[in-house]
């Protein structure tokens, strides 16, 4: 769906307040929280500041606010009382809250206490690689071009591309059409509209690019264990490129 100035300023709002919830977590994000303790602050948060609905709470029967995926979980992690941060864990915060109906979805990596020098380096390409996808976005391109920007950048990196979850247009709807993929080839899908709000989110792994449901029915893990990252932003097509709807402080 194609939005318009008033339409637009909706996805604005909800976007800066999902940037919002992963600025305000980090300075949790320590050795010795639980990600059932970070659901909650998240929660409080969204609820009682900002005024806006934790998306994810009842979404196909998820029970959380947040998507907390360590290590070599892809995405989808359970928030967990029993689930302890420890030094060294990587992990991905993915939040969704909706404001005036309007959804905003973004998620970002965090590194815990200290981190092997190759998973920060598998952290740090895989926010590359969204970088990279979101600059090839303006109109007239196609959403062929995103996912092969993503795959040349990580494969350059001797990394895997997951295929089997993808980004999605969001608007009043969660997800939408179309289908963002992180892989591809240039000049093929869908062009690319101006007005269009999509996500782009892409999953890198250090290993093979095969992914393995848990019986919980949520949590995605890699099938050889090593370990995945993800970073996700919502973004607005204008006439030159991509705005950023989700963009944090750190970023500009
Ligand atoms: N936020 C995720 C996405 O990027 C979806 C999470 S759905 C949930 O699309 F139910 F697991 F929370
Ligand atoms: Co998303
Ligand atoms: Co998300």
């Amino acid at each position: 769906m194609i939005k318009n100035l008033e339409e637009l300023n909706g996805m604005r709002k909800a976007g800066s307040l999902a940037a919002e919830v992963l600025e305000m977590i980090g300075d949790f994000i320590k050795p010795g929280i639980s990600t059932g303790e970070l659901d909650k602050i998240c929660y409080d948060y969204i609820v009682d500041v900002q005024k806006a609905i934790p998306a994810n709470i009842g979404y196909r029967g998820f029970e959380k606010t947040l998507c907390t995926s360590i290590n070599q979980v892809i995405c989808h992690g359970i928030p967990d009382d029993n689930r302890i941060l420890k030094s060294g864990d990587i992990m991905n915060i993915d939040v969704t809250v909706i404001k005036d109906g309007w959804h905003g979805d973004t998620s970002k990596m965090y590194l815990v206490g200290k981190v092997q020098a190759h998973n920060e380096r598998l952290v740090k390409i895989t926010q590359e690689c969204l970088y990279k996808g979101i600059e090839v976005v303006r109109p007239g391109a196609s959403l062929g071009d995103i996912g092969h920007a993503i795959q040349t950048h990580a494969e350059k990196n001797y990394y895997t591309v997951v295929e089997e979850y993808c980004g999605h247009g969001i608007g009043k709807i969660y997800h939408d059409e179309p289908q963002i993929l992180h892989y591809g080839e240039a000049n093929t899908g869908q062009e690319i509209i101006e007005g269009m709000c999509f996500t782009i989110e892409p999953m890198i792994n250090l290993g093979s690019k095969h992914t393995n449901l848990l019986e919980d029915g949520w949590t995605v893990e890699t099938r050889d264990g090593k370990n995945s990252a993800q970073w996700e932003h919502t973004i607005y097509v204008n006439k030159n490129g991509a705005e950023i709807l989700t963009q944090r402080a750190e970023e500009r």
